[in-house]
């Protein structure tokens, strides 16, 4: 797909293109690690939705930046479309809301749980706001059913998620499972976009959770076959204040370079609000 100038001038998408990046969203896993050490300790990486593959490439070169520590390290990327090669990283084109790709992710790790999962997952925009939401949380359930199959207890699944109206329901849904879950806006996510990202950490499912794939997804009906789920399943609208987000201004146009300029800091990051604690 050809690139509007408007693009062009972006600075992300000039500063992906000068350090090889595929895409810029290579900058937004890059930001939130800085803020919240994402990569520590992590051996056994998930991708999910991965192309073209700028996540890939950035666990690519965080995990295995040492030469003598890339034999441990395993990453598998997941997205329905092929992507290019890339060092270490097992593709998997495939479809995140089948139980099949989730059992071919174990089979790549050979039955050891993955460390991190990441999850950019976006459908293809309508443009009808409502209707992006909903497909847009629709995936992010479809992923947080995956990670469930695939995630050691303690670790970390990050996902896309829209700020649209049903987004505290989501975080209650993902507080089912993690002990903390904070939104954030890394700064070279557009101001102009209600992405954001979820940083679910310390993975606890509820005692006696069995994974499976029919996960309650979006109902907002709550009809009788919601009501029908069994267990820990049925804990579905405990709801959950998340935090006041009105302190993060979406609308704020930061100047491009001092953007760039400021973001290392995790400390300057926290002042300024640009992520906020959902606990
Ligand atoms: C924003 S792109 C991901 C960009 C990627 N993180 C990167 O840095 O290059 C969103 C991706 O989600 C993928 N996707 C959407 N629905 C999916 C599904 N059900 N299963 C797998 N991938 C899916 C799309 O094919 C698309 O490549």
């Amino acid at each position: 797909m050809g690139r509007s100038s408007k693009d062009k001038r972006d600075i992300y998408y000039r500063l992906a293109k000068e350090e090889g990046w595929r895409a810029r969203s290579a900058f937004k896993l890059l930001q939130l690690d800085e803020e919240f050490g994402l990569f520590k300790g992590v051996k056994r990486a998930v991708d999910l939705c991965a192309a073209p593959g700028s996540w890939s490439q950035v666990l690519s070169r965080k995990l295995r930046g040492k030469e003598e520590k890339s034999e441990e390290v395993k990453i598998v990327a997941v997205d329905l479309q092929a992507m290019a090669p890339l060092p270490g990283v097992t593709q998997i084109q495939g479809d995140i809301t089948k139980i099949s790709t989730a059992l071919e992710i174990i089979r790549h790790f050979e039955g050891q749980p993955a460390d991190l999962v990441v999850c950019d997952g976006a459908p293809d925009v309508t443009g009808l706001h409502d209707v992006d939401e909903y497909i847009q949380a629709q995936l992010l359930l479809a992923a947080l059913n995956i990670t469930t199959h695939v995630l050691k207890p303690g670790g970390t699944f990050v996902a896309k998620i829209f700020r649209g109206k049903d987004v505290t329901l989501l975080y209650s849904q993902l507080k089912i499972f993690f002990s903390s879950v904070t939104c954030a806006k890394p700064r070279s996510s557009r101001n102009s976009s209600i992405e954001a990202f979820v940083m679910c950490q310390n993975y606890s499912p509820p005692v006696g959770y069995v994974p499976n794939m029919s996960n309650p997804l979006l109902d907002h009906s709550y009809d009788v076959d919601f009501n029908q789920l069994e267990g820990p399943n049925r804990i579905i609208v405990p709801f959950l204040a998340c935090g006041d987000l009105s302190a993060f201004d979406s609308d704020r146009t930061y100047p491009l370079q001092a953007t760039l300029g400021c973001w290392p800091s995790r400390q300057s990051c926290k002042e300024k609000a640009i992520s906020q604690t959902c606990q």
